[in-house]
């Protein structure tokens, strides 16, 4: 019999009760550190004082309007988000998935509406991750996302990570935009080196397309900067946020510049929950507390702590990890046993980490983990890492 929640999840046997901080506690009373914060979600961990007053204020005045009329709290958030950042303007959406629909869409309405209708092509990567909608896995491509699930939504032209020449030679007149994550997540925690970023960016404008960058998992300081395409030293045409951007409340987000949105003017998008007030009444308690530079000078200095304990454990557990990588506090550790023994040998140590394609696990703490914490993390690890190899030795 078909469970009552529809079956689509692998679910770790772990039920969470109550968040403090980088910590969880599960319903028998143990304590873990929470190293995956919802898939980066929890940007400032769990029942951030600043975010649980948020809400709360905000759900005694009004959850809920719809966008029919004014909504001072939307306005305050994309205030914040133009002041911030390359963007000129905002659309606020519910998750990721739903920015990249936008996002697809503001890009080829852009071009109908030069007079260039057959503009419709996106070039994406290969390994890249934009959602479960069918934009997203279009846009994705992989058969492990879309096998099943066709007629697939045309207009996506796949080019393997990193092959620059590759992108060159897909442009046609057809070519409407570049959509790429300045760090993979999913993928496997692959970054895009920030002298390719500066290319697709000049590819770009060569050749009068719309660079998309999907900072659904990198952005909101996880990389020590408040977006992460900010250390290549460019600016995309849109971008999609979601995750960290709401702390935990379901929130996305669609920035993008005066021109690239030109082509959505009233009626041709909407969302009902978009950008509602409680949604981003966190949003905006999340930006106060995120958006400055103590704040992301500390995600720096914590991230280069945590990035050379993990050089250590992974030099101590050869036959369990190959290397650290990524960026920030958004870094995997690519390793050499399995990945999933990895993750589980971790829930056994109490330290909660995320498998990722390319047989990687995700480490996407809180902003807000403490040295304390970290030390913590490394002891948690390292007991992890010597269960995978006694596993290893008696198999
Ligand atoms: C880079 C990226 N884009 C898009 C998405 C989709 O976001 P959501 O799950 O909020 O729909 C994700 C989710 O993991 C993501 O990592």
């Amino acid at each position: 019999m078909i469970p009552s929640v529809l079956p689509t999840y692998n679910r770790a046997p772990l039920t969470f009760v109550k968040g403090e901080g980088a910590w969880l506690t599960e319903a028998d009373g143990r304590r873990f550190l929470d190293l995956g914060a919802g898939i980066a979600v929890n940007a400032l961990g769990h029942a951030h004082p600043a975010l649980v007053s948020a809400l709360t204020e905000q759900a005694h005045a009004l959850w809920h309007v719809s966008n029919l009329y004014q909504i001072p709290q939307q306005q305050a958030l994309a205030d914040k988000l133009v002041d911030l950042t390359f963007a000129d303007t905002a659309f606020f959406t519910n998750s990721g998935t739903e920015a990249c629909e936008l996002a697809v869409k503001m890009a080829r309405k852009y071009f109908y509406d030069q007079g260039q209708p057959d503009r419709v092509e996106i070039i994406t990567f290969s390994g890249s991750f934009h959602g479960r909608s069918s934009a997203g896995i279009a846009a994705a491509g992989s058969e492990k996302m879309t096998k099943g699930f066709g007629p697939l939504l045309p207009g996506f032209v796949h080019i393997t990570f990193g092959d620059l020449d590759g992108v060159t030679d897909a442009i046609t007149e057809k070519t409407a935009a570049i959509m790429i994550e300045p760090i993979q997540g999913e993928g496997g925690i692959r970054p895009v080196p920030d002298a390719e970023l500066k290319a697709l960016r000049e590819i770009c404008d060569e050749n009068g397309l719309l660079l998309i960058l999907d900072e659904v998992q990198c952005g909101v300081g996880r990389t020590g900067k408040l977006f992460a395409h900010e250390w290549a030293g460019i600016t995309p045409d849109i971008m999609m946020v979601a995750k960290g951007i709401g702390g935990g409340f379901p929130l996305g987000a669609v920035l993008a510049t005066e021109n690239a949105a030109s082509g959505m003017t009233a009626g041709t998008h909407g969302s009902t929950y978009g950008g509602n007030p409680l949604g981003c009444a966190v949003g905006c308690a999340v930006l106060d507390q995120v958006a400055t530079p103590a704040f992301l000078d500390g995600v720096n200095r914590k991230a280069g702590l945590l990035r050379q304990k993990l050089e250590g454990l992974v030099a101590d557990h050869p036959d369990v990890f190959d290397s650290v990588r990524g960026a920030g506090l958004m870094l995997g550790l690519k390793c050499k046993a399995s990945n999933a023994d990895v993750v589980n040998a971790g829930y056994d140590n109490h330290v909660i980490t995320v498998p990722a394609a390319d047989n990687v696990i995700r480490l996407l703490p809180p902003l807000t983990l403490t040295e304390d914490d970290i030390a913590q993390a490394m002891i948690r690890l390292d007991k992890a890492a010597q269960q995978v190899e006694t596993q290893l030795t008696t198999t």
